[in-house]
């Protein structure tokens, strides 16, 4: 057995904090292999690129979630208690609530509220001078979430709600001040969405049967009890805050549509260009650059050994990217989704492995459907200026988007 290679120097905390979606698939690179050994945060941390990692990664018996994910990204971006750091069979139960409100009827439901409030917004966009857009979106999904999720969002709380849903993701990984912001964002939503969930369990609010606040608020975890009201709200977060995450995605791809004009017309012609379109922008647009577990017991993987308890780190990025995979890796060619063979484990934007038995993300049919009826909605009802603004997207930032948030003048409504 030998020794997995190393990185340079003793801690690669900081190298990772300057190149997040290039330390892992660079350090690799640099020394031919697929994983390295290093420090984060001064703990010992294995990072793993590409589709045979990622297969490793997601097998149950090799690595779990308990105790992988640092104290600040719980305090802010995941809360305590949920899914993500569930393992096995109280795993698989916990994740079959989340894949209940999954149904194509649900996901159309979610589009359909979403088309109706762009319908809402457009005129407001085509009587401004410019709009941002990111802010624009944020607020959209928000209300479109919560109708519906069956959450209430009075008309007064609607911009505050959407400020402390976007901190969560967008403030999570930042230090100081905005680490600060999204720490109070979450204990301020958890109070908010634990008295919801308490007043459908007093017969007070009364959400349709399939919403997802009544699902949660309902869901009886493996001893035949209800979740926590804590748990309960973190987990009805894990339904609202990513769904208003989608915004990024949407700007990116909008970002796409900007940079490939061509797509413009294509995406006209012929809806049906519309999923390998935006497949290709979760694929090339970084979002978030890896995942963490830890070993569950040592294992050997190809002459490597993995001691217990160390942390693994999965690229996703550079796994969407890697030349192994995928010809001219960083071109956007949209067409490399007509007629590809699904793998589970080579194009990950939100994990790998199965929806219903492993961590990977049951939102993907979500943020598909909706950059898509997005993307569909600006290039068929509206016509828009982008004025000169710069729109690198700055990797700096977790998940990068340009510093304007995507600037738009003179909306003209088509119809
Ligand atoms: C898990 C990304 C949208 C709910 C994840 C994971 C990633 C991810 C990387 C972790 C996979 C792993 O640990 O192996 C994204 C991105 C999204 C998005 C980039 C687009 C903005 C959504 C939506 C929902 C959602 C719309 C729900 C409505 C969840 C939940 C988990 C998860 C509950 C935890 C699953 C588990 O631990 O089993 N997502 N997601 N996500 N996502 Fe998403």
């Amino acid at each position: 057995m030998s020794d997995i290679p190393s990185a340079k120097g003793f801690d690669s905390t900081l190298s990772l904090l300057r190149n997040p979606y290039g330390f892992i698939p660079d350090t690799c690179r640099a020394l031919d292999t697929d994983l390295f050994a290093t420090r984060i945060l001064l703990q010992k941390t294995i990072c793993m690129t590409g589709a045979a990692a990622a297969e490793v990664f997601y097998s149950e018996d090799k690595l779990v979630r308990e105790g992988s994910m640092p104290g600040r990204i719980q305090k802010t971006l995941l809360g305590e208690g949920g899914v993500q750091g569930l393992d096995g069979e109280a795993h698989r139960h916990r994740k079959q609530m989340f894949m209940s409100l999954m149904g194509t009827e649900r996901i159309a439901a979610l589009q359909g509220i979403s088309l109706h409030m762009l319908d809402n917004y457009a005129p407001d966009w085509a009587a401004a001078d410019k709009i941002v857009l990111y802010g624009e979106l944020r607020e959209i999904l928000t209300r479109a979430v919560c109708a519906w999720a069956g959450v209430p969002l009075p008309e007064a709380e609607a911009k505050t709600r959407t400020a402390q849903l976007t901190a969560l993701f967008q403030d999570a990984g930042a230090v100081g001040l905005k680490h600060w912001r999204a720490r109070l964002s979450r204990h301020s939503l958890e109070r908010w969405a634990e008295r919801i969930i308490g007043q459908v369990r007093d017969g007070s609010l009364q959400p349709q049967k399939e919403n997802a606040l009544h699902v949660i608020a309902t869901w009886s975890d493996l001893n035949g009890e209800l979740l926590t009201p804590k748990v309960a709200a973190v987990e009805l977060l894990n339904v609202l805050r990513p769904t208003v995450a989608v915004s990024v995605f949407i700007v990116q791809a909008v970002h796409a549509l900007h940079q490939y004009p061509h797509w413009v017309q294509k995406l006209k012609d012929d809806e049906s260009r519309l999923e390998p379109f935006v497949q290709e922008v979760r694929r090339l647009y970084p979002f978030f650059p890896a995942v963490a577990a830890r070993v569950k017991s040592a294992f050997e993987w190809r002459g490597y050994r993995f001691p217990e308890g160390c942390r693994v780190l999965l690229d996703l990025y550079g796994t969407n990217t890697d030349p192994r995979s995928w010809d001219a890796p960083q071109e956007f060619r949209p067409e490399r989704f007509r007629d590809r063979a699904k793998n589970p484990y080579d194009f990950i934007p939100q994990g790998g492995g199965d929806h219903h038995l492993d961590h990977r993300c049951p939102g993907e049919w979500i943020a598909i459907s909706q950059m898509k009826a997005f993307c569909g909605y600006f290039v068929n009802s509206i016509d828009y200026d982008v004025p000169d603004q710069d729109l690198e997207l700055d990797t700096k930032e977790l998940p990068p988007l340009p510093k304007t948030r995507f600037v738009m003048s003179d909306v003209r409504l088509k119809n």
